[in-house]
């Protein structure tokens, strides 16, 4: 039985909808992993930080030596047609809509063999559904976090839909009814499963390195950005697992999350326990950015 919802979608040049999307067996995605992915947020139906995730999937893909099958204009003209087909369905108009547009390139079709095919046709998966924003108590409050040591590959920074160390890391939070596990590797701070993790200490922003180790999130450069605005210390480092422990403020960031306050680490309380004045800033300069966005798209 299919139980998808009937979701618009776009597959290999046709738009459908999800329980009419079909792939093949052998396509190299379902066989090995062997793809990318994007997930970019979508505000009052217009497409936020677009040009930087179409950047990081460019990044993505040449790490997996596939060319970018469309090009920036063919991939911001699908996502556009599925935000308006979307709003169309729930009787909306797109600017009334929030939405998260999903993105997935793989290698493509063959006959089972690790090494990479040439001259396969990748496999181009695209699909929009409603943004389920982060509930409003949890905003108030605070998330509870549990950490792990980080045992996934080395190359966390392509967006790769092989994902089964990030499905592991998530299940400890989820099995400790935790939002996130915020992970180690050697005693140093990566990410957690699904977001970037960032320290408040004395009022400044600390992230991790850009390196092979984590995923790049779209939110670094925007924190950065709003660090900048706000006249907030900014860094990236090496952080080492104390100074996770004795941090002021803890924040997760992630399309969906925007910016969200640790108020638990292990069942202890970080900082004060609540939100911060640093995460406090930080969302709403996230706010504000969103705003401008729709505001810059309007007539
Ligand atoms: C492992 C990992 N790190 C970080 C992030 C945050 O990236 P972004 O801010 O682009 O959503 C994600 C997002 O899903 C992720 O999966």
């Amino acid at each position: 039985m299919n139980t998808l919802p009937p979701l618009p979608c776009y597959l290999n040049g046709e738009f459908t909808e999800l329980p009419n999307a079909k792939i093949s067996v052998m396509d190299r995605g379902f066989i090995f992993g062997d793809g990318v992915y994007e997930v970019a947020p979508v505000y009052s139906g217009q497409l936020f930080r677009f040009e930087q995730h179409m950047a990081r999937l460019d990044r993505s893909l040449t790490e997996l030596r596939i060319t970018n099958p469309l090009s920036k204009a063919q991939w911001t003209d699908v996502a556009r047609q599925l935000i308006a087909t979307y709003a169309k369905s729930v009787g909306a108009k797109a600017q009334d809509t929030d939405q998260l547009i999903y993105i997935q390139v793989t290698r493509g079709v063959a006959m089972r063999d690790h090494v990479m095919p040439q001259d396969i046709t990748p496999t181009i998966f695209v699909m929009t559904n409603v943004m389920k924003p982060v509930p409003a108590a949890q905003r108030a409050t605070g998330v509870a976090c549990v950490t792990a040591d980080d045992f996934r590959w080395e190359k966390a920074h392509i967006k790769a839909t092989s994902l089964l160390g990030a499905v592991f890391a998530r299940q400890i939070s989820f099995d400790a009814g935790a939002m996130e596990t915020v992970m180690f590797r050697h005693g140093f701070l990566s990410e957690a499963a699904a977001s970037n993790v960032w320290v408040v200490k004395d009022g400044k922003v600390i992230g991790v390195p850009k390196d092979n180790l984590v995923l790049e999130g779209i939110r670094f450069g925007l924190i950065e950005e709003i660090c900048g605005a706000q006249g907030i210390g900014f860094e990236l480092r090496r952080i080492g697992r104390d100074e996770v422990l004795n941090a002021d403020e803890l924040l997760l960031s992630s399309a969906t999350k925007e910016v969200l306050a640790i108020s638990t680490l292990d069942g202890k309380p970080v900082g004060s326990g609540k939100p911060g004045p640093v995460y406090a800033a930080l969302y709403a300069g996230y706010q504000a950015a969103k705003a401008k966005t729709v505001q810059g798209s309007m007539p």
